[in-house]
């Protein structure tokens, strides 16, 4: 419905300036989605600051506007008679026509009426890449809810730029460098020393825990804390053995996380911190270089612009600690300046885009300025932080195990399957209907983790978010479970159409105001996509589709399908399929796999 909007809008400035010649330019017509489907498809609501500076009542100019736009033949085509509501409203409503082609269209189009960037504005030229950075846990320590919003969003925004069509980079900014090393691998030396020479030797389980216990020791005992900084300087210097032990905490941590990745169906590349390493003195001297950099009781600072303290005194982001070692702070500048260079220096990215929690808003805002400030940010380039709140438990407290402990995103996932598998079982006892073992594994984990992920989506990602597995698998409302069983319900009808369901879209007839409404929701398709594509917001694309369900319900409830005569059957259907093809590629994009029976 995007292009259409476009054509109405241009088509509606055209009328106003004929009729307006007096008017100041730019005009603007207000055009804006119908507030209520009684009064058509969109409303044009410029008229009225116009009022004043013409000294004209605004239904007049509203008029004006109306007699230009009926004397314009393309505006004839595309729509009913303009009318004038309120104090000057002009409600727009397509005509049943044009509506029927374009549900055609959409028919024969795989991408459901969504265009891609490669064919827009210049065909065949490549756009920037769009870097996603996401995920990113910490090496030697467990990945926890924070780093699964993280997941499940980045990913999601990855694939609905990629379904744009942007070439994107998805980054796995792991922490995987820094002086927590020092003890860790000190520790590893001490207590497992053949770890050092035999693959396999340390688990991540164990790595935890193993964390932990370097942690105890080194907040307890002087000498392990002493070979422990000595250890780091070894590991900055390249010594072999420390790189080696280094490794091997990196590759046990990876291999943890990919079983989540794999279980979850993410891609992704790792550049972790340690990547920007050797960039990193570069990038303090390219600050002095730039004129920002200060150095405050020793350390290299940049004072932030319009960041006070409490004490009203202006704030530093520290890239240089006194003892001249560099921080998380230093590391995104280097990631900043590199994401953004030409290649082959870079990734010539055109929009950066970093999915944490909320908590790091003031990091990157910091981060964001000084790579400003610093010129490392081309123009027309964007960079964006895209924050999420906490994960709350049912009580709305930090989610916790019964036993207080944090929560493990395996057994989490694992409780997710096992009680999507349950409420499986109990539900075909109850139809009497018995299948075999594979299809309750493929659809207790396909539903499983599909609540999971889409709860996480359709909350506004700014406010926390209260885990609860008893709302997240429900088979009511703005659940998974309720979107996957309206697929499931039209695969079922289309089961029963037979092959009509292909064949139609040359003899479409509409007539039932139900039918009206689905169509209307369906065609809405490609301007959630470009909402969330600007937004970030995937809970946009999930209102959406559970609002595009339930007017499908509704739909169905009503308006006969199997039982009506020709045209009707076959053109029920094909709403049947565009619906069923829209809820899919929408749930693809959330990350989400779809079922035929469940
Ligand atoms: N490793 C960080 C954490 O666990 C997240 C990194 C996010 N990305 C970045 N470029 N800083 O909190």
């Amino acid at each position: 419905m995007l292009r259409i909007a476009h054509l109405l809008e241009a088509q509606l400035r055209a009328a106003m300036e004929r009729a307006l010649p007096e008017a100041a330019q730019p005009l603007d017509p207000q055009l804006a989605p119908a507030s209520k489907p009684e009064f058509g498809d969109f409303q044009a609501n410029g008229a009225l600051p116009l009022a004043k500076p013409l000294g004209q009542p605004p239904r007049q100019i509203a008029q004006a506007i109306v007699v230009q736009l009926k004397a314009d033949p393309s505006f004839a085509e595309l729509c009913l008679d303009p009318v004038i509501a309120g104090p000057g409203f002009i409600n727009l409503t397509l005509r049943p026509e044009r509506l029927c082609a374009e549900v055609a269209a959409r028919l024969g189009d795989p991408r459901l009426g969504v265009p891609s960037v490669a064919s827009e504005d210049a065909p065949g030229q490549r756009t920037a890449p769009v870097v996603v950075d996401f995920s990113s846990p910490n090496i030697a320590k467990e990945m926890h809810v924070g780093h699964l919003r993280s997941t499940i969003i980045g990913d999601c925004l990855a694939r609905v730029l990629e379904f744009r069509g942007h070439p994107v980079l998805r980054l796995n900014h792991v922490g995987d460098w820094g002086t927590q090393f020092g003890m860790l691998i000190t520790h590893l030396k001490q207590v497992a020393p053949e770890a050092l020479d035999t693959a396999d030797a340390v688990d991540l389980g164990d790595l935890v825990a193993f964390y932990r216990q370097a942690k105890a020791r080194f907040d307890e005992d002087d000498a392990f804390q002493a070979t422990s900084r000595e250890e780091v300087v070894k590991l900055q210097g390249g010594d072999p053995l420390s790189l080696k032990a280094w490794g091997l905490l990196c590759e046990q941590s990876r291999r943890e996380f990919q079983t989540i990745y794999d279980q979850l169906d993410i891609t992704l590349s790792e550049r972790g911190e340690s990547f920007y390493n050797p960039t990193l003195q570069a990038v303090v001297d390219d600050l002095r270089a730039a004129g920002l950099l200060v150095v405050d009781d020793g350390a290299g600072c940049v004072f932030l612009e319009g960041v006070r303290g409490k004490d009203g005194q202006p704030l530093p982001l520290i890239v240089q600690k006194r003892d001249g070692g560099f921080n998380y702070a230093t590391t995104d500048l280097a990631a900043i300046r590199y994401r953004f260079a030409a290649p082959p220096a870079g990734d010539g990215a055109g929009r950066v885009i970093y999915v944490t929690d909320a908590g790091q808003a003031s990091h990157f805002a910091a981060v964001f300025q000084v790579a400003r400030r610093a010129g490392w940010i081309p123009d027309g380039a964007s960079v964006e932080h895209v924050p999420f709140g906490l994960v709350q438990g049912d009580d709305g407290k930090k989610l916790k195990t019964r036993s207080g402990d944090t929560v493990r995103l395996r057994d989490l996932l694992d409780e997710a399957v096992q009680r999507a598998e349950a409420d499986l079982r109990r539900r075909l006892a109850e139809e009497g209907r018995s299948e075999d073992d594979a299809f309750i594994e493929q659809v207790a984990t396909t539903v499983g983790l599909a609540a999971v992920k889409y709860a996480d989506l359709s909350t506004n990602r700014i406010t926390n978010y209260q885990f609860s597995f008893d709302r997240m698998l429900a088979l009511t409302g703005n659940t998974a479970p309720y979107l996957l069983y309206a697929v499931v319900r039209i695969a079922g009808i289309a089961r029963k159409g037979g092959d009509q369901v292909g064949a139609t879209s040359g003899a479409l007839q509409f007539g039932e105001p139900q039918e009206w409404a689905l169509i209307r929701e369906l065609l809405k398709l490609d301007g959630v996509i470009a909402e969330v594509e600007t937004e970030l917001l995937p809970n946009r694309l999930c209102s959406y589709l559970f609002e595009l369900s339930q007017v499908f319900n509704r739909f169905y409830d009503q308006v006969p399908v199997l039982k009506a005569d020709e045209p009707a059957r076959s053109s029920r259907l094909a709403l049947c399929r565009l619906t069923t093809g829209t809820l899919k590629l929408g749930l693809g994009l959330l990350g989400i796999p779809t079922l035929d029976r469940m």
